[in-house]
């Protein structure tokens, strides 16, 4: 191994889970705990500057930043559905407002219920294979929520609304709701499945505004945290402290964020929906298999047994080299990168990304500080890998995850 790892049992966090810290306000697949990130800042005594988190997903970069006295936070995600979810988060949203705007809502809501044929006269959402997804009662209840939040005049509040009508989208539709991924329920559960879709969202809604009031307007008070649906790209502006936890691995063949959110982004209107996984670290495709690097072996002995999987996982860390440069050319000098990254077993063989951060971003002028090696309780993912990081050896868990910190020495 180059890159020094030592096993850090303070970041296990055993039995803590997300909501520990931070209750989330929307499933998302993949989410860093943020005690992670609060340790590691005050292990390296980071409590002023400015954060970049190019992979924030719904945002628990942002909460450590929060915790530890950050103020100003900048995130980027493809997928829209994460960029809202870290932006509602996030932004400070006058809760009597939010109060007000429910009241009008419920009763124009309702109101417009009451006749039938209104539901009717709505334009119908442009989701794929609709019919087979959602019943029509459901569509059109959807459908008038949907109608009634694009009329709220305060975009914050809007995108607000829009956190548990997502949540709704998803738990009306005719998914079995404990997968990430899409897989219709059994025709016999489909018969006795009758969502009270009015019910739930006005339940979800009052769950998010509680816990929007009580665990992040609290800590809002003078932090800006800027987030937007894009790739992260250089601009004329260094960050302090880098806090991430890239994909580990190409959306196809481990967390597929895109086809998690496809219901929730088609239902808001997003075009690509459907491609957004495409479109996402590694999701592209490689004409060649990676040669240079301390990866090059992993990849070359996937090349062995299976020659187009070895190109995927070239693809993927084709792109994850490109991001690696870009984010580099944006921290100061002395700023610290931290990436909280899993290693992926493919074909067998162990995939050591956390090496790969670390050696690319020496080559980008930086010096690796350490890794951290924890284990992991809550994390949805694919149960395979080993903490042994030698090519090829393999046990049968994603029981770890490393913490790779980075200076730039430039
Ligand atoms: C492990 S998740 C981040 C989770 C986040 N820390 C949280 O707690 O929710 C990785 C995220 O990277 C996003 N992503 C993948 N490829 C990307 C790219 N090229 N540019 C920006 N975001 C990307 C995915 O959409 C996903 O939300």
């Amino acid at each position: 191994m180059k890159y020094q790892v030592v096993r850090n049992y303070q970041y296990d966090y055993l039995g803590q889970s997300y909501a520990s810290v931070y209750p989330n306000l929307h499933r998302y697949p993949a989410t860093m705990l943020p005690q992670i990130g609060i340790d590691i800042l005050r292990e390296f005594k980071i409590s002023k500057g400015t954060l970049l988190d190019p992979y924030c997903g719904s945002g628990s970069s942002f909460a450590s930043g929060l915790e530890c006295g950050l103020k100003e936070m900048e995130g980027y995600d493809i997928n829209p559905l994460a960029v809202l979810i870290s932006k509602v988060k996030f932004t400070k949203i006058s809760i009597p407002e939010i109060i007000e705007t429910r009241l009008i809502f419920r009763n124009d809501l309702y109101e417009f219920l009451k006749d039938e044929s209104n539901i009717k006269k709505l334009q119908r959402p442009s989701v794929t294979n609709i019919e087979f997804w959602f019943s029509q009662e459901v569509i059109g209840n959807l459908s008038a929520i949907k109608y009634f939040i694009d009329g709220i005049k305060n975009e914050s509040i809007r995108d607000f609304f829009f956190i548990p009508f997502s949540e709704t989208v998803r738990e009306c539709s005719y998914t079995r709701n404990s997968e990430f991924k899409l897989y219709r329920m059994k025709s016999e559960d489909i018969l006795n499945f009758n969502p009270d879709v009015i019910g739930v969202f006005f339940k979800k809604l009052e769950d998010t505004i509680y816990l929007y009031t009580n665990f992040y307007f609290p800590r809002l008070a003078a932090a800006t945290v800027k987030v937007y649906v894009s790739a992260f790209r250089p601009q004329n502006k260094l960050f302090d402290v880098v806090l991430t936890s890239p994909p580990y691995g190409d959306s196809r063949t481990t967390v597929a964020y895109g086809q998690f959110s496809t219901f929730s982004n088609e239902w808001f209107g997003i075009k690509n929906a459907r491609k957004i996984d495409q479109m996402l670290m590694g999701g592209g495709k490689s004409g060649y298999i990676i040669s240079e690097g301390l990866i090059a072996d992993y990849v070359t002995q996937i090349a062995k047994i299976d020659y187009k999987r070895a190109l995927d996982v070239s693809a993927f860390y084709k792109d994850l080299k490109y991001s690696i440069q870009k984010v580099a050319e944006s921290v100061n000098r002395r700023g610290k990168v931290i990436y909280v990254v899993g290693n992926r077993t493919v074909k067998q063989v162990l995939l050591p990304t956390d090496q790969f951060i670390a050696e690319k971003f020496e080559e980008n002028g930086f010096k690796h500080l350490i890794t951290y090696e924890r284990a992991i309780s809550n994390k949805v993912m694919p149960s395979k890998n080993s903490p042994t990081n030698k090519c090829g050896k393999t046990m049968n868990t994603m029981l770890y995850e490393y913490i790779v910190v980075c200076e730039n020495v430039k």
